[in-house]
């Protein structure tokens, strides 16, 4: 008999060819928590999930899944997924590194920009009518903070901390870096994360969130972050403390910030973060273009497929499982 994959969002059919025949594929409308779209008995039969970030695959759901073989996201980060109780079971947990890469660090560099250049109250002071005949240009209006020359401070070295680093190289920038492994990485000088918040003009933060990264920006290490700094994230909203960003921000100890991520995600309107014009939000947009999608479908699909097949899956986050 077939095995059952569950997709928990349509993806695009042609994307799917390689798993027909292979098994059956119920695919779900993403409206509702996994747990609660299927049944009881739906979840006991399943063998494989394809999810999205925006799907917890936690300990409830997984005790309902007693067949389950394999999860693959189409995602590069995995704290949506309890790692360790899959492990557990030896069940292989996929991602996506890799495609993204660059197109993540663009996105990046175009909030440090927008944020820094103050690109988006702009476009809204246009929009809003306040773009007046007295107001058309004078040396000092509408002033920004040059990028250029300034210091940027990379928190996570990995592939696409270092992506934003070549980046930065272009724009004549001195690079440092901290990451909790300690890595080295060339035309980035590795120094303390104190050291690191003390000097940086511009701070992007590149991390996995897990339990020692939750709010790890917390208040106290953003009120050592250099005057005037602005902050980008473009990882995972859990790793800056929000209401200590909106204060920093609001006193003018901070210059401004680039935002693709939140604690909660919608962002809730009543964020505070929302109230101050020099915050740039995007809406989890990070890797958002039409190549890089279709290439982390594809890679999640030949997760499943290889799963499916019982051979080690080639994006693997607990490789640990094949050796059991
Ligand atoms: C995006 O945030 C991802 O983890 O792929």
């Amino acid at each position: 008999m077939l095995k059952k994959v569950v997709i928990t969002q349509p993806l695009p059919v042609d994307r799917l060819k390689s798993l027909s025949g292979q098994c059956t594929m119920q695919v779900l409308d993403g409206s509702q928590p996994l747990a609660e779209a299927l049944s009881r008995d739906e979840l006991s039969a399943c063998h494989g999930v394809i999810c999205l970030l925006t799907d917890a695959i936690d300990p409830p759901l997984l005790e309902a899944m007693p067949n389950l073989q394999f999860v693959s996201s189409v995602s590069v980060g995995v704290d949506h997924i309890d790692v360790e109780a899959l492990t557990r079971r030896s069940i292989p947990v996929g991602n996506t590194p890799g495609v993204l890469v660059d197109t993540t660090a663009d996105a990046a560099f175009a909030l440090l920009l927008a944020a820094a250049r103050r690109v988006a109250e702009g476009d809204r002071y246009i929009r809003d009518g306040q773009w007046h005949p007295e107001t058309r240009w004078s040396p000092d209006f509408f002033l920004g903070k040059d990028v250029s020359g300034g210091t940027l401070g990379i928190i996570g070295l990995g592939a696409i901390g270092q992506a934003v680093a070549r980046r930065a190289a272009g724009f004549n920038m001195k690079v440092i870096g901290w990451t909790p492994s300690g890595r080295e990485v060339p035309g980035v000088d590795s120094v303390s994360l104190e050291e690191l918040l003390l000097r940086s003009d511009f701070v992007s933060v590149h991390l996995a969130l897990a339990p020692q990264t939750h709010n790890l920006l917390d208040a106290a290490k953003i009120a050592t972050m250099k005057p005037g700094a602005v902050l980008v994230n473009t990882a995972r909203g859990g790793i800056v403390d929000e209401s200590a960003l909106a204060a920093a921000l609001d006193s003018g100890h901070l210059y401004a910030a680039g935002l693709d991520v939140f604690e909660r995600e919608p962002i809730e309107a009543s964020n505070p973060l929302l109230q101050h014009p020099r915050v740039v939000v995007v809406p989890h947009i990070g890797s958002a273009t039409t190549l890089t999608r279709a290439k982390m479908v594809d890679i999640a699909v030949n997760n499943a497929a290889s799963a499916l097949l019982g051979q080690p899956m080639p994006h693997c986050v607990n490789p640990e499982v094949y050796a059991a």
